[in-house]
């Protein structure tokens, strides 16, 4: 099946031709298509087009006018305004377009693959070992699980990191005290459920972590064991490296099962954390000071920049390796770049950081670039995330002022969206096992669609009032689009969706249209820019749009069989699109809800 060109491409092609052959110097000068009131579409470019060639805007406007062929697809194009040009469409030409895509058999709605798909290696969902996972860790898991999704379904080859943290001085206590006390890992009766395993691990580690912090301020000879413990850690001693492992795999069960609880794979390849990198590191020290782009400043190796200065004035150093000899955050940043470009040949490397973390991306990647990691045309780019704040606009906190665990978050939004599914239960019929189901789905994708509905960089509010509502710009609003649609499907019996292009479509019917039609252009731009938020905003207003065609058409009642056949045609479009679209943002849409 071949990729559906659409309409805005088509339209734009037509303005591009005749746009050049009434004025040569406007070869290659965008006709600015845009969505309109008016009509179908509107193109403004004229204006600033005629300006410059000093030529009075209308007349030219009139002489694209005469050379646009319309016919099969443009109905009406027609002068508008200083120069303007109104467009609209044949009826005919919108349910053709939409009629292709439906037919799609490998169900991508025509949309086709990116012409130069590149590598990506992108860095996400990130939690750190031995340490419970937080609020902070949702929004690196849920914008990079969509981004990865997206890039994917273009035909980019994504290979996925969790560069976890899984190194460190705190590993001493840990092991020493785990050493000292060898059962304490142990699970009680854990089951195979991932669930059960995952809290199991993570109370396991909780107390255990408690435990030796105290022993360790407290008793001076266990805090030397402790301390002599890194120093095996980092020598590789086997014994203190199979206690570390233990750590790493006992965290990793329950990161497993905070993923699963997010409705999200993560798979243990891609989990390349900290450690990760050790044999490289000081490789890559030696490299940064052999060809100077770092130097020795007090004993640590630094790397300087001319911008970046404390509040004092004086330059503040990227650190890549202490004045003790222990390398730091930034040595493993810049090895992984180093293997992410060398090894995994990536011509495009992503991390979904906190803003928080902006400056240290900014001074690796200055440096990586410095010292020539970055062969030609490899992208570096940060996609910084803003802060979860509370009803009361501050970051978002328990009460007793302590960071909110993430599963204690889902868990709530879970049992919210379990009660509003469970208020339509008996009217949808769904089965207990289905109203369970159904509130996972929904508060899931609540928390993720708030998550992604706004753009990254800013600053959000967690309220699980609006996130559930059923009103307003929220998943379950599209979740209720999806399912309500199904039920019309379920209900027309006999009648199948079928298109019918050569039926007059209502003014309700060609904005749905269109818009359905700007799918794929929209996860081109998304793709681009890296920017679920436009993905969700499309399917937002796709939902709108639907709304307001069962308030002005009827679908199973319309007035002739082909005309009900159409517009089942069209709004089963409409569910596939949003299943679609609803999928790349991981999020689900339950057939009955
Ligand atoms: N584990 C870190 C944290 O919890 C995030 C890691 C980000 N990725 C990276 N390559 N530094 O803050």
């Amino acid at each position: 099946m071949a990729p559906v060109t659409s309409l805005t491409a088509s339209v734009h092609q037509r303005l591009a031709d005749a746009l050049a052959s009434a004025l040569p110097e406007a070869d290659g000068v965008d006709p600015l298509l845009r969505r309109s009131d008016r009509a179908d579409f509107q193109a403004n470019g004229i204006l600033a087009l005629a300006k410059k060639a000093k030529a009075n805007p209308r007349e030219l406007a009139t002489q694209v006018v005469a050379r646009v062929e319309s016919g099969e697809v443009i109905k009406e194009i027609e002068v508008s305004g200083p120069g303007f040009l109104n467009i609209t469409l044949t009826d005919r030409a919108i349910t053709e377009n939409l009629a292709a895509r439906y037919a799609d058999a490998e169900s991508r709605l025509g949309v086709p693959f990116a012409e130069h798909p590149g590598t990506t290696v992108i860095d996400y969902a990130q939690p750190n070992v031995a340490k419970e996972m937080h609020v902070g860790h949702l929004r690196s898991a849920v914008i990079g699980d969509a981004v990865v999704q997206i890039l994917e379904f273009t035909g980019e080859n994504v290979v996925r990191r969790h560069h976890i943290g899984d190194w460190g001085t705190q590993f001493g206590m840990l092991i020493q005290y785990l050493d000292e006390h060898p059962h304490e890992l142990d699970h009680k009766e854990a089951g195979d459920d991932l669930q059960a395993s995952g809290e199991a691990a993570m109370s396991n580690l909780d107390r255990l972590y408690k435990t030796a912090r105290k022993l360790f301020d407290a008793d001076e000879e266990f805090k030397t064991r402790a301390r002599r413990r890194v120093v095996d850690l980092q020598a590789g001693d086997p014994a203190t490296l199979a206690a570390w492992q233990k750590f790493v795999d006992e965290s990793k069960l329950y990161f497993f099962s905070v993923f699963e609880k997010l409705d999200m794979e993560i798979r243990d390849a891609d989990i390349v954390g900290e450690s990760g990198y050790n044999d490289m590191l000081a490789e890559t020290c030696r490299l940064l000071e052999e060809s100077g782009v770092a130097v020795r400043s007090e004993g640590a190796l630094c790397v300087f920049f001319d911008d970046v200065k404390g509040p004092d004035g004086n330059p503040v150093p990227l650190i890549v390796q202490k004045s003790d000899g222990g390398y730091g955050y930034a040595a493993t940043d810049l090895s992984a770049i180093r293997d992410r470009v060398l090894n995994l040949k990536s011509d495009t490397l992503i991390y979904v950081v906190d803003a928080r973390q902006s400056l240290h991306f900014k001074m690796v990647f200055e440096t990586a670039r410095r010292a020539g990691w970055l062969n030609d045309g490899v992208k570096l780019r940060q996609l910084a995330f803003g802060t979860v704040l509370g009803k009361d606009g501050k970051p978002f906190k328990t009460r007793e002022g302590e960071t909110i665990r993430l599963v204690d978050l889902l868990d709530e939004a879970i049992d919210r969206a379990t009660a509003v599914v469970r208020e339509k239960a008996e009217k949808v019929g769904l089965t207990e096992q289905e109203i369970v189901e159904n509130g996972r789905y929904v508060g899931v994708g609540a928390v993720k669609y708030a998550d992604l509905s706004t753009s990254a960089v800013r600053d959000y509010k967690f309220d699980l009032d609006q996130m559930v509502s059923l009103n307003g710009d929220t998943s379950v609003y599209l979740q209720y689009a999806y399912a309500r649609i199904q039920s019309i499907l379920r209900k027309a019996g006999e009648a199948t969706p079928a298109a019918h292009p050569e039926l007059e479509l209502a003014a309700a019917e060609r904005a749905l249209g269109l818009h359905l039609d700007q799918f794929g252009e929209t996860l081109a731009e998304v793709a681009e820019s890296y920017e679920p938020h436009k993905l969700a905003a499309y399917l937002f207003k796709l939902a709108t749009l639907l709304t307001t065609f069962y308030d002005q058409c009827l679908v199973l009642k319309a007035e002739t069989p082909e005309q009900v056949e159409n517009r089942l045609f069209l709004v089963d479009l409409t569910a596939r699109t949003l299943h679609q679209g609803m999928a790349l943002l991981g999020i689900r849409t339950p057939d009955k809800l």
